[in-house]
């Protein structure tokens, strides 16, 4: 549950042209942002991709800055060419972290961790937007950092930008994450701290969520064991797609282990992370007679003979149940945010019966390959919440699809907060 210090989301109003850089991985993107005051359902803007060289995943966070912020001066010249670019003029960037960030303002934090498999040890425990500010002027590139956010707070603003009556956002992709509006007086770690609107937005951080009442199986345990980064992410271990197919994977070695139906397998399945989750999607979501499809993504990835069928359907069945479970728990997530806020059903007291007239339509921002690409996924995850919340309470819940809310939310919260940044956390 971490601050982010944004009290205001985008409403449609905003004008200019704003950037924002994402920095969510391996690789990272700049774009630049047009904005014209009146909501529209396209925002005009452009957008460029560039991977970090695997040498600077693991070098310092100088080097990894001074390489962002070159390409994104690059990039905003040639951009700005045709206007005639000038180095004088000042310009406002949304800066996005998908990793932990303790903010200390709405434009300052320090990354806590790194997850998903990067590492540049000096930067974290650092300031990260003052990092990326100190390359952006060593470069000479006349830019502030107005915001510094989460993805799932980007993905918050976009939503809201188009639906004032998004109130929380989640991702479900590599990794999995909430964020969501939260009334100031209520935020204990607020305490002291006025805002403006009366609420911030809270980046839950779900992924390292953890709890003894969350049931672990072996195949979890092991695999955060053996994981870079043990003990922590536990819920996302259990839920994004860095994870499921990992999980297929420790589950089908162990019954190859334990029968013999698995004989002709190849030591291969012993890889970690051979079976990656996109694949492990398209077996689960094989509608091909006998499962064909199965057998041969099966044999191409442990280059083994014909799969019999009884065991495709084994494979099918162990897909079912990890990312079933998976979506369930990401569903019993989005109920917490429900009943925090009141949004459940169970505030409405008297004898007026659950699914009330007067219960407020409620809109969570959805982004994330797991859920818009895994069909089975989005499916289950609707089913839990229908199970959870009742059909007459989850028919006021709409789980709306952003699109790129890491990057066009960023710039929109720049142009949110360009004007009104909120005091440092003294
Ligand atoms: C990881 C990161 C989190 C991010 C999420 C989704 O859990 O820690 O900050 O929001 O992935 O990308």
């Amino acid at each position: 549950m971490l601050l982010t210090f944004v009290d205001t989301l985008p409403n449609g109003d905003e004008k200019g042209i704003y950037y924002a850089l994402d920095l969510g991985g391996t690789d990272f993107r700049v774009l630049q942002v047009q904005l014209g005051g009146r909501r529209s359902s396209i925002l005009p803007h452009s957008v460029e991709q560039q991977s970090i060289p695997q040498d600077l995943m693991t070098s310092t966070s100088e080097d990894l800055f001074d390489f962002i912020a070159t390409s994104l001066k690059e990039f905003v010249e040639r951009k700005e060419n045709s206007s005639g670019y000038s180095p004088e003029k000042r310009r406002e960037l949304g800066f996005t972290v998908s990793f932990p960030v303790k903010q200390t303002s709405v434009s300052s934090g320090i990354l806590m961790r790194w997850t998903r498999g990067f590492a540049i040890h000096d930067t974290v425990g650092k300031d990260i937007a003052e990092s990326l500010q100190l390359a952006l002027t060593r470069n000479g590139l006349n830019m502030r950092v107005v915001v510094l956010v989460n993805d799932t707070v980007g993905t918050l603003a976009l939503g809201h930008y188009h639906d004032p009556d998004t109130v929380a956002s989640v991702v479900i992709g590599t990794g999995t994450n909430a964020c969501y509006v939260e009334r100031t007086d209520a935020i204990i770690k607020c305490q002291g701290l006025v805002t403006t609107s009366g609420f911030m937005v809270v980046n839950m951080e779900w992924g390292s969520f953890w709890s003894s009442h969350l049931p672990r199986t072996s195949y979890d345990i092991d695999l955060d064991a053996e994981s870079p980064n043990p003990n922590e992410q536990g819920f996302e271990k259990m839920i994004s797609g860095m994870y499921l197919g990992e999980i297929v994977r420790r589950v089908i070695l162990r019954m190859s282990q334990e029968s013999d139906i698995f004989s002709a397998f190849s030591s291969k399945l012993s890889i970690p992370f051979i079976l990656r989750t996109p694949l492990m999607a398209a077996m689960h979501e094989d509608n091909s007679p006998d499962l064909r499809e199965v057998d041969e993504k099966w044999r191409q990835m442990l280059e083994v003979p014909e799969v019999p069928k009884k065991v495709r359907k084994l494979i099918v069945k162990v897909c079912d149940i990890v990312t079933r479970r998976a979506a369930r728990l990401a569903a019993a997530g989005i109920v917490g945010i429900l009943k925090k806020t009141g949004r459940d059903g169970g505030s409405i007291t008297g004898s007026r019966s659950r699914g009330d007239a007067r219960m407020r339509r409620t809109v969570v921002a959805i982004e994330g390959s797991l859920y818009t690409s895994y069909t089975m996924f989005r499916e289950y995850l609707h089913e839990a919440l229908r199970e959870i919340l009742g059909e007459d309470i989850a028919q006021h819940l709409v789980l709306e699809v952003t699109e790129d809310g890491s990057g066009l939310g960023a710039a929109l919260l720049a142009a949110s907060h360009s004007s009104t940044p909120l005091p440092p956390n003294t």
